[in-house]
């Protein structure tokens, strides 16, 4: 595979495997939370292992805006934090492509007397804002932004909120952690109610921080109750990133002769589904070296034959962001994949319905949009056509792209590769080490 500006070209790396073992980044949702919680922290906490992407820089860089003292040292981020340390920010606040940074660091601001101003970069001036805006009024905030406060940039007038009752209308860890993050430093009690639980990260590392939050779940939702109160500094570990691993995983699933093993991947509440659907396609995936309270194991992955199958539902929020590299499996399997009930693809950081069909279909594999969702004709594990990709600056995109090149019979061009900075700045050198 070789470089050409923002270009990855695959030879075809037919009758090669991919074996050893590898360590996907620092998970990104964690690494977002943990440099918020710290910053909102009474003292100074460490962060060890954060995602090493541009989206996490964005939110480092964020939490120095608004007060905190952020010093980096190697693997090690040390954060002197405080709600009082806290302040609005001089500058307006660049997230990036960082649809979690936005929303989340709306929250925050919420919190903040002042004003905050909230933009990024032209995938982000296109995400949907209205439902952390609506949320955050209820609580006292002011939101404002392009079309009444629906498009970024935003603009968070703080202070003075009271605790609410939130029901999401769509899932969305992003909007239940808006929600939480303001609640902290609201007047009562706030509750947020989930028809579909998802990720449950906030929650979990908030507890951890000391805040007298409790969560019970009922069938697939959940009530997530949060008292306002003081954050305890802390250390946090954060784990490897289970959406990254699963290119490796899907990888090493669709390759004939390979075996990966993941470690320590984050697969707690609400990021382990795409290992049920993977599992549930026939392949021969398992975890050791689980550890209950980091909520980590390792996965192994072997090759074997696929089978396409049907995926909606509750199950949904567990794997929106796996999708596209599911649907490399699916491409792989035999017979038919539909993915439904997963509008929310069309307004991740690109209308990942249609990035996700064009990539498939640019290596020859049938694949067909639906409103809320996609099927892909899957060929048996016939190698595909390979062909041109683009990532339309889409991180997963341009990674699904270079796990389908592993099976491609002809070379692959990825355009677009600078994307994944993002998320995974050493992608292809990862792939690279585990080549053989
Ligand atoms: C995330 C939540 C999900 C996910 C995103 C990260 C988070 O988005 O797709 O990549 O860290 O809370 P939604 O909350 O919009 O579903």
């Amino acid at each position: 595979m070789s470089l050409h500006d923002d270009q990855l070209v695959f030879e075809p790396a037919a009758g090669r495997a991919l074996r050893g073992h590898l360590r996907a980044p620092g998970d990104k949702s964690v690494s977002h939370r943990a440099l918020l919680i710290a910053g909102l922290a009474e003292g100074r906490s460490r962060v060890r292992g954060l995602s090493d992407g541009e989206d996490v820089r964005h939110t480092r860089e964020a939490v120095a805006a608004l007060g905190a003292v952020v010093e980096l040292s190697g693997r090690e981020v040390v954060v002197e934090g405080g709600r009082d340390k806290l302040h609005e920010p001089e500058a307006v606040i660049d997230v990036g492509n960082s649809g979690t940074g936005i929303r989340l660091l709306a929250g925050v601001a919420a919190g903040l007397d002042g004003i905050t101003v909230l933009q990024g970069d032209s995938s982000i001036a296109r995400r949907p804002m209205d439902r952390v805006a609506v949320p955050l009024r209820a609580m006292g905030a002011s939101v404002d932004g392009r079309r009444g406060g629906s498009l970024p940039p935003l603009v968070v007038r703080g202070g003075h909120l009271h605790g609410t009752e939130y029901r999401p209308p769509v899932p969305s860890a992003q909007v239940k952690s808006a929600v939480l993050f303001a609640g902290l430093s609201a007047q009562g009690e706030t509750t947020v109610v989930e028809e579909v639980g998802t990720r449950a990260h906030t929650e979990e590392m908030l507890a951890a921080a000391g805040a007298a939050i409790s969560v019970s779940r009922q069938g697939t939702g959940a009530t997530v109750r949060l008292a306002p109160g003081p954050l305890s500094p802390g250390e946090i570990e954060v784990p490897a990133d289970p959406s990254q691993a699963a290119f490796w995983v899907v990888a090493a699933c669709v390759t004939p002769g390979s075996e990966l093993v993941l470690e320590d991947v984050y697969v707690g509440h609400g990021r382990a589904g795409f290992l049920e659907v993977l599992t549930r396609m026939g392949a021969d995936i398992e975890l050791s070296d689980e550890d209950p309270a980091r909520r980590t194991a390792n996965i192994r992955a072997r090759y074997s034959q696929l089978e396409g199958t049907d995926v909606r539902g509750s199950e949904v929020p567990s794997l929106i962001d796996e999708i596209p590299v599911l649907a490399v499996a699916a491409a792989m399997a035999e017979g038919p994949t539909t993915f439904a009930d997963a509008a929310e693809l069309r307004v991740k950081e690109t209308d990942r319905v249609e990035t996700t069909v064009a990539m498939l279909r640019a290596l020859g594999v049938a694949a067909e949009p639906a409103a809320d969702g996609l099927t892909v004709v899957g060929g048996g594990g016939r190698p595909l056509a390979g062909g041109t990709t683009g990532s339309g600056g889409d991180h997963r995109i341009a990674m699904a792209s270079a796990v389908a090149a592993l099976v491609c019979s002809a070379p692959v061009t990825v355009r677009g590769w600078a994307s994944t900075t993002t998320s995974y700045p050493a992608f292809a050198k990862d792939m690279q080490s585990c080549l053989c």
